[in-house]
């Protein structure tokens, strides 16, 4: 029987599928649950910037930003259930109640808080932390002061928190085999590949701004799929999947480009945990069918440096692809 055991942030997991940073990991019984139905790790819920913000004695002036009062109201209402210190007190519990690693998230967007909170996530026991940095450019003149202030963020979690750190990002960069190694170099462990964004619809009937479908179809592994099998022989860092992973075959594809682990959300949503242990047990009869006993195995083989030649075989799929439709 093939063992699924991976090496993830320095820590052994003993299966590649993650739950996902999402409601389900906002509490111990949550946590308890995903390891259960055989998740490797838990990412815990992401406690927002704007919460540590919100109970903080910074003036507006003082911050870097000022908080959409929209958002601090959410914030306010929302967060009261999980405060800054009631999240290191999940973190601690979490780490009590379960034995697979628990990786602890902060969704940020400035480096301002790290010097006291980021010193006490890392007393709670985590084993490692992830950054959701959502940065949300809207004037032209940013463009490359945007990635600039993602390292700045990174280095100043690096140079505070003694945790291995993942940082998770969106696909949205104009060169993301440049700017991921920047995010390497400035301390990036992991890549989180791909965070997926807020979907934005209208509701022609209301005129209003409307919230899009919240979870992702298995259609949307394909640009995660792609980044990892060309960044994977690449950088140094280990990369996760995220987007799109909705069965075993899907976690298959994403260490067959070099993933070191899948996170998965969406799935567990529509299909409950069950779906994480269909993942595992449909991982190990393919790894069963294609006789390889370790992930070692077979991660990274269809990695694009792993093919040859990855940009002219990539142009050669999209004019194959193009020329194949009338
Ligand atoms: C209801 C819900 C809550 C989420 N909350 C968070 C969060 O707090 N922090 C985070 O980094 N990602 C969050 N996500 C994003 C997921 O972690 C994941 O990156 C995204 O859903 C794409 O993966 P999937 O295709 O498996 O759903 C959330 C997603 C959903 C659907």
């Amino acid at each position: 029987m093939a063992t699924t055991t991976v090496r993830y942030l320095g820590l052994e997991l003993t299966s590649p599928v993650i739950l996902a940073s999402s409601g389900f990991t906002s509490s111990v019984d949550g946590a308890r649950r995903a390891e259960d139905a055989g998740a490797g790790a838990v990412v815990l819920k992401s406690l927002f910037e704007e919460q540590i913000a919100a109970e903080s004695s910074l003036s507006e002036e003082e911050a870097d930003y000022s908080i959409h009062p929209e958002a601090e109201q959410y914030i306010r209402e929302m967060g009261m259930h999980l405060g800054p210190d009631d999240y290191l007190r999940l973190i601690t519990a979490t780490k009590e109640s379960v034995a697979i690693p628990v990786i602890a998230s902060v969704n940020c967007i400035s480096p301002r808080w790290w010097e006291s909170y980021g010193r006490q996530i890392a007393t709670t026991g985590a084993d490692a932390l992830e950054l959701n940095i959502a940065l949300m450019p809207r004037e032209s003149t940013l463009d490359r002061d945007i990635e600039a202030a993602y390292c700045r963020i990174i280095e100043q979690v690096r140079s505070r928190v003694d945790l291995p750190l993942a940082v998770k990002i969106g696909p949205y960069f104009t060169d993301l085999p440049a700017f991921t190694s920047r995010l390497q170099k400035a301390g990036a462990d992991a890549l989180v590949l791909f965070n997926r964004f807020y979907q934005l619809d209208i509701d022609v009937n209301a005129l209003e701004l409307a919230p899009g479908y919240r979870f992702s179809t298995p259609a949307e592994l394909h640009t995660p799929l792609r980044w990892i099998s060309i960044l994977s022989g690449v950088l140094d860092t280990d990369l996760a999947a995220s987007t799109g992973v909705h069965s075993g075959a899907d976690v298959a594809k994403m260490l067959l480009a070099g993933a070191a682990v899948a996170q998965v959300c969406s799935a567990v949503y529509q299909h409950g945990h069950e779906r994480i242990s269909a993942m595992n047990a449909d991982l190990a009869g393919w790894m069963d069918a294609h006789g390889f006993a370790s992930i070692g195995d077979f991660r990274g083989r269809l990695s694009q440096t792993a093919t040859g030649e990855p940009e002219a075989h990539e142009r050669l799929q999209y004019i194959r692809a193009l020329t194949g439709i009338s």
